[in-house]
This record gives C-alpha cells, sequence and structure tokens, in this order.
C-alpha cells in the first residue's frame, strides 16, 4: 500500500515537473533567480470567473507563449493608427488573451493600446490585506508585449469594486492613508517602466461639481487625490498620471470643477499630466464637438494631455441602420475633435466588440455601443474611424 502511495506521488511529482520546466514560462517581471523554485509550484487560481496558473509565490505562470497576431494579422484601423502616431484602445479581459480566438485576434488587430477592463480593480488585485493578485494584469501586459501594443493603467483610486474587507475596516485616518499608500505604490511599483500611464484617481465629482463623499474621501480626507498622485510618482517618477472622469466632456459644471482642480493642484506642484474623459454616452445624446474641443484646449493650456479613456456609444434598442449611421459620426466627430487637438493622440474604447460590452448587462435596454459588431465585424463606426485616419 505504501508502495504504491510512494510510486503515485513520485509519478505526480515527476508529472508536475515535466509540465513545468519546458512549457510554463515566467512572466517578464518574474525574475530570473525566482524562476526554478517558482515553477515547482503551479497551482491555479479562480478570480472574477477567470483561471490562471499560479506558482507559490504568487508570479502567473503562462503554459505557452501568448498569441502573436499582429503584425501577420493586421487590421485597417490599427494600420492607420500606427501611421497617423495615433493610439486607438480598447478595454480587454485578461483570460481569452491567452490563446488565439476571435476575440485576442481582434484586439491585436485593430488596436494598439490596452487597458484592463477589471484586472486592475482593487478587487481583483488585492483581495485580501496582505495578498495581491498580478495574474490578470500580468497576462494582459504579455499579451501587450507579445503585439507591439501600449498599455493603460486603469485605476488606482476608485470607490468601486473594492474587496469586503476593504468597506469592514475600522481604521484610523492615519491607517487608511498607509493602506491606500500600500495599494497604489505596491502597483505602481510593480509596473515600472511597464505600465506608463496611470488613472491614478477615478469618478471623483458629483454631478454638480462637488467632490464625491467616496470611502478614500472619507477616511482619508479631500488631500487623498493630492496624496495619491504623489504616491504614485514616488513610485515611477517617470510614469504620467491622469485623472479619469465621466460626464465631463462637454463643458459644464463638472467639468468646470475638474478643471478647478487640475488647475490647483498643478500651482502646488503636484504631479499631473493629463486628464482621460471617459465619454460612455448615448447616440440619441452626443456630446457637442465644439464644446468638446475647447474642453481639450484649455486643459492643454494648462500644458495637460487628454485622452479619450473609454469611449462607448450606446443606442436605443432596437437598433436600426439609421442610429448606426449616427452612431458612426458620433465616433468619427470625437476622433476629429481628437486628432486636431495638439494634446490629444488617445482615443480607447470601453470593450473590443458588441458581444463584451458592459453595456450588455448594466443597461439592457441599450445596446450596439462599440465599433465591431456581435461576430467581430467592423461596423459603419469602424469605417467612420477609418476615413477619419486615412492621410
Ligand atoms: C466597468 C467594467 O466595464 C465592468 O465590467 C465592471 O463590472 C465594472 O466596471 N467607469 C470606469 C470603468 O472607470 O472602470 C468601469 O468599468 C465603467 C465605468
Amino acid at each position: 500500500m505504501s508502495c504504491r502511495i510512494l510510486a503515485g506521488l513520485t509519478l505526480i511529482l515527476m508529472f508536475v515537473r515535466c509540465q513545468a520546466k519546458p512549457e510554463f514560462a515566467p512572466t517578464p517581471t518574474l525574475p530570473p533567480s525566482l524562476g526554478p523554485t517558482a515553477t515547482l509550484f503551479p497551482w491555479i487560481s479562480e478570480r472574477g470567473g477567470q483561471t490562471f496558473l499560479k506558482s507559490r509565490l504568487g508570479k502567473c505562470l503562462f503554459r505557452s507563449p501568448l498569441p502573436v497576431i499582429y503584425p501577420a494579422t493586421s487590421g485597417k484601423l490599427r494600420e492607420l493608427a500606427e501611421v497617423n502616431g495615433v493610439w486607438v484602445g480598447t478595454s480587454v479581459a485578461a483570460n481569452p488573451l491567452l490563446r488565439k480566438n476571435e476575440y485576442s485576434t481582434a484586439v491585436a488587430r485593430d488596436f494598439n493600446l490596452i487597458v484592463p477592463e477589471v484586472g486592475l480593480k482593487f478587487e481583483i488585485v488585492h483581495p485580501e490585506p496582505d495578498r495581491y493578485d498580478f495574474c490578470q494584469m500580468d497576462t494582459i501586459l504579455a499579451f501587450a508585449e507579445a503585439n507591439g501594443m501600449r498599455v493603460r493603467g486603469h485605476p488606482l483610486v476608485w470607490e468601486q469594486q473594492l474587496p469586503p474587507w476593504v468597506r469592514e475596516l475600522s481604521l484610523s485616518q492615519e491607517q487608511w492613508k498607509a493602506l491606500l499608500q500600500d495599494h497604489v505604490s505596491r502597483l505602481v511599483t510593480r509596473y515600472r517602466g511597464e505600465i506608463e500611464e496611470w488613472d491614478v484617481v477615478n469618478e471623483l465629482f458629483k454631478e454638480e461639481g462637488t467632490l464625491k463623499e467616496t470611502i478614500w474621501y472619507e477616511n482619508v480626507g479631500p488631500e487623498y487625490i493630492e496624496l495619491a498622485l504623489r504616491w504614485a510618482h514616488d513610485a515611477d517618477p517617470n510614469a504620467r498620471l491622469f485623472i479619469n472622469e465621466f460626464a465631463t466632456e462637454n463643458l459644464n459644471s463638472k467639468s468646470n470643477a475638474l478643471y478647478a482642480l487640475a488647475q490647483d493642484l498643478l500651482a502646488r506642484g503636484v504631479p499631473l499630466h493629463g486628464i482621460g474623459f471617459q465619454m460612455h454616452l448615448t447616440e440619441s445624446n452626443p456630446p457637442n464637438p465644439a464644446q468638446v474641443a475647447d474642453n481639450f484646449r484649455r486643459f492643454g493650456e494648462l500644458g495637460l494631455e487628454v485622452q479619450i479613456t473609454e469611449l462607448d456609444v450606446r443606442i436605443l434598442k432596437p437598433v436600426t441602420p439609421e442610429n448606426l449611421a449616427h452612431q458612426a459620426e458620433i465616433y468619427q466627430a470625437l476622433m476629429e475633435v481628437c486628432l486636431s487637438a495638439p494634446n490629444c493622440d488617445t482615443f480607447v474604447m470601453w470593450g473590443v466588440s458588441d458581444r463584451n460590452s458592459w453595456i450588455n448587462y448594466v443597461h439592457e435596454e441599450w445596446g450596439s455601443p462599440l465599433i465591431l459588431d456581435e461576430a467581430y465585424a467592423p461596423k459603419p463606426a469602424y469605417w467612420a474611424l477609418v476615413e477619419t485616419l486615412q492621410p
């Protein structure tokens, strides 16, 4: 009996070693000295419905190299983005990037920038007080490296998608500060030199232009914004740091408040390099392109970069060819605004195709928000962007 167990154990060990050696390539961020030790202890991690092979040291290991799709497969949109020096991006999930499939092919074919849709959210990346889980982000980064893409970091400080343990804490102000500092510094330090720009604070204003009383505002104080920017800068002095906000594309109370905040932060020497405009829009009520241009210009006059960071244009169902044509005009107008602003070169959509959009489960009566359809085929909005980028 004990002989059988011994034989069984030996076989399992041999299997683990055989699997581990040739096939589990450590991530680029895994120090070489940790490689052999880490690959001896692979196990499976499941987070947010996604499965990853992990090492004992918490590093993410991939079974085989991530798929290289670009430049062999290259769509018109990415080709023109490269020619124009424009970054056309999408948010992505990590798991489907591990293999070549319709999703990963569309990502590398049509975009030259990716941003994790959930991979860096607090509940994913920092699920327990003393545990960080970088598997999703490492996957996304490795895919970006394999396919020559830039990566945005999103978000460091947000009030949503926090794990329960954060909401249950009862701490002093100093302890809350220490917690947030640890989180910000840990993420930025880990990806120093790889993620060159970060949404440091996400969604901070109420519609009328006062600061939201978020968990961070309440417990760290209103200075949480400035502190987060300084901590991120200390962790990577070369990273470009953004404040990211929604419903600020037009000139309104919220964008005025954002402008005043940016002005104040810069005047006090706080490291801030740009403003992200999310732009979760509706086809029936699009922004005014002239106002968006004026808005971009005034932030530019402060020396700030602007980026469109989460664009989608949802259509009230039923979706018609007329709606789709109007949606295309909205995408086109925004790309034109970005191209003609000297401080805008980044145009990111929130999702790869209509099959993957968060709109499908957040606003069910709306649909078809992106530039690729449910089958990853180009929609009129895609061709409108191509036309705008045509030299
Ligand atoms: C959304 C994701 O798309 C969803 O999958 C997730 O469940 C919730 O977050 N503003 C942001 C993004 O800054 O991070 C949000 O992303 C959409 C709104």
